[in-house]
């Protein structure tokens, strides 16, 4: 079995693989085009920045596994892979703590005026009273992404005696406070920290991330740390800022492409490397000997444990994903349909874990219209995209829940944001509703002729619907009705044999002085 390896990565990655068995070319000379035409019969392919889209996929017909040997997988078309079979898979934390030491690299730089400083002191100046430097020790860093790097930065960090912030999407606040980081917001971040360090994926979801709003938030002064991605930075905005006389110290070793040429952010960055991050002996060498043995144990025991581009985890139950996209459906109608500002989610018990996944599938529940079948990176994206704020609020210790979720939409109405909310979980296997804003314990499935109704509660409200829908030779299968005692209202919740059509729908609402009436086939 072929493996190709077009890139300069550590010689162990080939040697490993080499001893197992495996035929191994490894070129970081020949452009990729023409090594995939010499080796299309390549099952296996490791790459470190190289991008490799559609059109090289579509030129390896026997390539079963791409490994990013490196953290960010997003010069890999891993979605067209993925509809071609093949695993995409990354060495995760392989390389973080070179990340994280430049980091520290970077920032004792520009503090020390360390870069224009050797230039100056070369050329026979004496600029010690022009470099007044800072320090590190005892500063509040804000770290954007508590992933592996985000991570092994706060690590760093402790020896500097660092008050460390941390803003992350996928964590909960107690595994944040584990790490050694306080759990923050952005705005609490930028207002506050004197640095500012990215290490969040690059992509569609986190673009313009950093935008001039927050950089406007920045205390004079601060730094901000750019070893992620080319446009997590809106770098115009930056620009603008800077322009206008606020004084940012920001340093970057992200660019739009890895090849010489004029960098854009030259104008506006103190300190620029050509994206060293990951360019350390130790790291290099660590990030070959992952790939070659997640590549071996991919090909001879079939491990897929750091495949990023699966459909969804194995361990999670579909019925969970669709009771998520039922939800959002059930939810938009129940608040009437109206513009989607923001989304917000609890996700208890085990479903916590798996929380990313639920983002495809309460975008195209919820938002009508919304692409289907998004990988969990594009649906925040495309969240983004349709103006709506998505956020996945950490569960209540004291709320004891089974998996289950819970789904808060705020929509526009009158220039107000008014929120609806509702709560399902799984129950033999099929999803249910169990709280539809204050009506509590409907355990209403989630499938189905879904006709909903609210009023002032009082004896034969359920007989006058019933009686209606009859008429129309429309029959209940089941129906709940639970009272709010704090509005004194029932929100009946009736499943029939047929769809119910708008006329029915007003004609019931009328006849029992609905406060809220409207149907769903779900
Ligand atoms: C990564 O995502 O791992 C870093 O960006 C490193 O990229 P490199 O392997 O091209 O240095």
């Amino acid at each position: 079995m072929k493996i190709l390896i077009p890139t300069k990565l550590d010689k162990s990655a080939a040697a490993a693989l080499t001893a197992a068995g495996y035929e191994v070319v490894q070129d970081d000379t020949t452009p990729l085009e023409e090594l995939v035409a010499a080796h299309a019969d390549a099952a296996g392919l490791i790459v470190r920045s190289e991008k490799v889209p559609a059109a090289i996929i579509d030129r390896m017909p026997a390539l079963k596994c791409v490994i990013r040997a490196g953290a960010g997988y997003d010069n890999i078309d891993y979605v067209y892979a993925r509809t071609k079979g093949i695993d995409v898979m990354n060495t995760p934390g392989a390389n973080a703590n070179a990340v994280a030491e430049e980091v520290v690299a970077m920032v004792l730089a520009a503090y020390r005026y360390v870069i224009p400083a050797d230039v100056t002191t070369r050329a026979g100046e004496w600029n010690k009273k022009q470099y007044m430097g800072r320090e590190l020790t005892r500063k509040t860093v804000g770290i954007l992404g508590l992933g592996n790097i985000g991570r092994m930065l706060v690590k760093r960090l402790q020896g500097f005696e660092c008050t460390v912030l941390g803003y992350d999407h996928f964590l909960s606040k107690q595994r944040a406070l584990n790490i050694g980081a306080t759990p923050a917001e952005l705005e609490e971040i930028f207002s506050t920290a004197d640095i500012i360090s990215i290490h969040v994926p690059g992509g569609p979801a986190t673009k313009n991330m950093v935008d001039a709003r927050l950089i406007g938030m920045m205390k004079d002064g601060a730094m901000l740390v750019n070893c992620a991605r080319y446009g997590v930075v809106d770098e115009e905005a930056l620009r603008a800022a800077k322009a206008a006389g606020k004084h940012i110290i920001y340093c970057t070793d992200v660019h739009p492409k890895d090849a010489a040429a004029q960098q854009p952010s030259a104008d506006v960055a103190e300190v620029m490397l050509p994206h060293l991050g990951a360019n350390t002996k130790e790291a290099n060498k660590m990030a070959a000997v992952r790939a070659a043995s997640q590549m071996a144990a991919y090909f001879a025991e079939g491990d897929t444990s750091c495949v990023v581009n699966a459909e969804t985890p194995g361990d999670l139950n579909p019925a969970h994903l669709r009771m998520a996209a039922l939800l959002g459906k059930l939810c938009y109608h129940a608040g009437g349909c109206k513009p989607i500002r923001k989304i917000e989610c609890t996700f208890y018990n085990n479903l916590r874990s798996f929380r990313k996944w639920f983002t495809p599938w309460i975008l195209q529940g919820a938002v009508p219209g919304a692409e289907q079948g998004l990988m969990p990176a594009a649906a925040e994206a495309s969240l983004r995209e349709h103006g709506i704020v998505f956020k996945a609020r950490e569960p209540m210790d004291d709320k004891l829940y089974d998996d289950s979720l819970t789904l808060d939409l705020f929509m526009e109405e009158d220039g107000e944001q008014i929120k609806t909310s509702v709560r399902g979980m799984v129950v033999d296997g099929e999803p249910v509703v169990s709280r539809i804003d204050d009506f509590n314990h409907l355990y209403a499935s989630l499938t189905g002729n879904t006709l909903v109704l609210r009023y002032a509660d009082r004896p034969g409200v359920i007989a006058t619907i019933g009686q209606i829908l009859s008429q129309s030779g429309i029959n209940i299968d089941n129906i709940v009705a639970p009272l709010d005692a704090k509005s004194g209202d029932s929100l009946a919740v009736v499943k029939t044999n047929k769809p119910v059509d708008d006329e029915l729908v007003e004609l019931i609402a009328r006849a029992i002085g609905a406060k809220r009436a409207f149907a769903l086939s779900l």
